[in-house]
């Protein structure tokens, strides 16, 4: 969780942290009305799932419930009903800590983020990211600056976290890490491995190397640029993107290839080169893997 200081200096951590409905949410009536409803998700036609109370049962595998937006009336087949989170569980950074970790609570909680502006969310290892289609002002330095170090449960899910966990677990295990990005046409892959880029660049940059004679990377401050290096890695992705991307029905800046980015870092953790490989895609199937890699011998 993020500390009270950083989250009243920084107003991007609004876009990034549940603010506010926390104490409501904890409420212990509000919790026992909740559990008076007896509130389930059954399928709905259009939007997945929907809320509804259980009203009756009818034998052994039909209910009968109230569909909680419309009042309707349906019976539906016992399968068929998901079981909800109490609503201390709502918009959890973490889905693998909901009590019922089923389809519908998954899309419900992603789906509650998404329309507080939470795009990013833990499942376990895993960080579940949904496409804002707008720019969110969480991609900037002082985020950076906030991940940097940062244990995953410090902060708020972001792809930075992701990013940092790879780049302190390659410093202590001495071992190549990668991230993968996988996802539907216009997930937001590419979008999502540019930041994990600008994150590297900014906390491994080689420029503070030459100038601070040898401190290590996560200690410096970011007044300083970024190294020729950086530069280079950071741009050679729209050059690439203007070869390599099409409009298509489903994204305007579709990726035609996927990317396999090495990068690579010194044994003091500074990054000392970068390859890019293209891979075939099959089909609509595209990933973008990035190597946080080896040392330099
Ligand atoms: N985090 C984000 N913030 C703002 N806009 C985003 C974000 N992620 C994606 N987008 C928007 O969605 C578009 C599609 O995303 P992106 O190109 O990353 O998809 P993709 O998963 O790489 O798709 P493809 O498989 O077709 O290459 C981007 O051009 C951008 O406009
Ligand atoms: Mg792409």
């Amino acid at each position: 969780m993020m500390s009270v200081d950083l989250l009243q200096k920084d107003p991007a951590f609004k876009f990034l942290e549940v603010s506010g409905t926390n104490s409501i949410i904890s409420d212990p009536s509000l919790e026992q009305e909740w559990v008076a409803k007896k509130l389930v998700w059954i399928p709905h036609e259009t939007q997945g799932f929907v809320s509804a109370s259980v009203r009756q049962e009818e034998g052994d595998d039909v209910v009968i419930v109230e569909v909680s937006d419309t009042g309707e009336t349906r019976k539906v087949s016992k399968d068929d009903i998901q079981k909800m989170n109490p609503p201390k569980f709502t918009k959890k950074e973490d889905m693998s800590e909901l009590s019922n970790l089923n389809e519908a609570s998954v899309l419900h909680n992603l789906r509650d983020r998404y329309y507080s502006d939470l795009i990013y969310t833990y499942s376990g290892l895993f960080c579940v990211v949904v496409n804002p289609y707008k720019r969110l002002p969480i991609y900037n330095e002082p985020v950076i600056e906030a991940y940097k170090g940062k244990k995953r449960s410090e902060r708020p899910p972001h792809i930075y976290a992701i990013a940092d966990q790879a780049y302190r677990s390659m410093l202590e295990a001495r071992d190549d890490q990668s991230i993968l990005c996988t996802g539907e046409s216009g997930a937001g892959k590419t979008e999502n491995t540019k930041k994990v880029i600008q994150y590297l660049a900014h906390v491994a940059s080689s420029v503070k190397s030459q100038k601070t004679g040898g401190s290590t990377p996560a200690t410096n401050s970011i007044a300083q640029s970024q190294g020729e290096l950086e530069l280079q890695l950071l741009q050679a992705n729209p050059i690439l993107e203007a070869f390599g991307n099409a409009k298509t029905i489903k994204n305007d800046n579709s990726s035609r290839f996927g990317k396999f980015i090495r990068i690579n870092f010194d044994t003091t953790g500074f990054i000392a080169g970068a390859n890019i490989e293209t891979c075939i895609l099959f089909y609509m199937i595209t990933f973008n893997k990035i190597i946080v890699a080896s040392y330099k011998s």
